[in-house]
């Protein structure tokens, strides 16, 4: 019994450095994918979602601080038009020439992508501290509280804005 106790210990053991040496030896060699001009492989992706999944549904705040009103969502379309377009497209244009460039690709919320389903405080997260090992930047040191909250409800109601904020967002570049 203590023989077979200490050979399942050595087994275990023994396994665990296997699996690290194959790990190591995989990132050495250069094996594992490191382009950006590639889509991402299946693994790669259902471990990025998870781990962002999790972390939002821990971190991100339950409530939003500020009105969905007519002012705040104006003030979204503005700030988006500054700070992502580039990335996530104007409405009207192609597909912006520098978000070709992305592995996983800018969703492009100016023609059809968009994220109105989900919670405001997981777009407010995502937009406060970007996601990474993608292009999507953190913004906490680019925007003030209020504006990321601006930003983030203006793309959560993109579907159903006041038609004076649809129609100023629809003639921005
Ligand atoms: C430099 C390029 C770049 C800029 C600028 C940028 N983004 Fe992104 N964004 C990305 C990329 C790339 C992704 C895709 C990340 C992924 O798939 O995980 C992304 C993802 C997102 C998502 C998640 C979409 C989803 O389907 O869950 C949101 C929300 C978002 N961006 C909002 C914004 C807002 C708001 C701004 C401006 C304040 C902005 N982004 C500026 C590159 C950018």
């Amino acid at each position: 019994m203590k023989n077979l106790v200490i050979g399942l210990v050595i087994g275990i053991f023994a396994g665990l450095c296997l699996a690290a040496l194959a790990g190591y030896i995989t990132v050495v060699n250069g094996w594992v994918p490191a382009r950006a001009d590639e889509p991402s492989g299946g693994f790669e992706t259902w471990a990025a979602h998870s781990a962002l999944r999790a972390v939002i549904k821990r971190e991100a705040p339950k409530d939003c601080p500020v009105p969905g009103d007519e002012a705040n969502l104006a003030a979204g379309a503005k700030i988006y038009s500054q700070n992502c377009s580039g990335c996530h497209g104007a409405p009207g244009s192609p597909k912006p020439d520098f978000a070709k460039g992305f592995s996983p690709s800018p969703p492009l919320f100016a023609s059809g992508d968009s994220v109105t389903d989900d919670p405001v405080g997981s777009i407010y997260w995502k937009v406060n501290h970007g996601i990474r090992f993608t292009g999507m930047p953190a913004f906490n040191s680019m925007l003030k509280d209020n504006e990321l909250w601006q930003v983030s409800l203006f793309l959560k109601n993109m579907d159903k804005l006041p038609p004076p904020v649809d129609a100023t967002w629809k003639s921005m570049k």
